[in-house]
């Protein structure tokens, strides 16, 4: 029996207000607490620091799991590590050194991903599936909300999928296989069904009033799988 786990991206929250914005959706049943970094050089848009992250924390009491879009990444690794962050994934296109990036998350006690983008092969997880907590797959090209889920990534899930049970079935440990945007209540079941466990959904949440309502709807279609 596969855990779901539902991880509202704060990307789309009222930055006016985050650390109100954070309780609200865990309030409403956040697993996890999704910050996307973008620092207008790997992705063409610019959010949060590790300040903002350290300012979030006292109100996440679900693991905050950040996305980073930046490059260079091993500085901000540590950054983040200090800020209090959970898990930390970031873009191998970004770093010159994989493994030495993935060592710096490890070592600081954070649990550690790669991002694929739409066009990254799935090639780029051989040679580091032991330092791997997560394989974030992006479902829209990185930098913005509010895009629209690329149907091939499904396909992309289920080959992902197949390659961690692989891994799992010889080491015994199972690696978190997340899935970033454009997810809703009406593909996340699709989604589920492709092989991924945790699902990062920004839009879908916080355009609408009533948080609680739509990871309720997210959780009855998750049933279904
Ligand atoms: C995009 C970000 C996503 C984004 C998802 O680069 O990594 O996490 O917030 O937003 P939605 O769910 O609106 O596609
Ligand atoms: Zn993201």
């Amino acid at each position: 029996m596969t855990t779901y786990r539902i991880a509202p991206s704060i990307l789309s929250a009222d930055c006016a207000r985050l650390g109100e914005e954070v309780s609200a959706v865990i309030a409403a049943g956040a697993d996890l607490i999704h910050f996307d970094v973008m620092d207008n050089h790997y992705v063409p848009n610019l959010t949060f620091g590790p300040m903002v992250c350290a300012a979030v924390k006292p109100y996440a009491s679900v693991p905050v799991d950040v996305h980073l879009m930046v490059e260079p990444v091993d500085d901000l690794i540590q950054a983040f590590a200090k800020a209090g962050t959970d898990i930390i994934t970031f873009h191998p296109e970004a770093s010159r050194h994989v493994d030495r990036s993935l060592s710096l998350i490890k070592d600081a006690g954070c649990q550690a991903g790669l991002v694929l983008n739409p066009a990254t092969s799935v090639s780029v997880l051989e040679n580091v599936l032991n330092r791997l907590d997560m394989v974030l797959l992006m479902s829209v090209n990185p930098g913005f909300g509010g895009q629209s889920f690329i149907a091939h990534t499904l396909e992309k899930i289920r080959r992902v999928r197949a390659l961690l049970d692989e891994y799992e079935a010889k080491s015994g440990r199972r690696i978190a296989l997340e899935v970033d945007g454009g997810i809703k209540t009406d593909n996340i079941a699709a989604v589920a069904a492709a092989g991924a466990d945790t699902f990062v959904a920004g839009s879908a949440i916080f355009n609408q009033p009533d948080y609680k309502a739509v990871i309720d709807a997210m959780r009855q279609e998750l049933a279904k799988v």
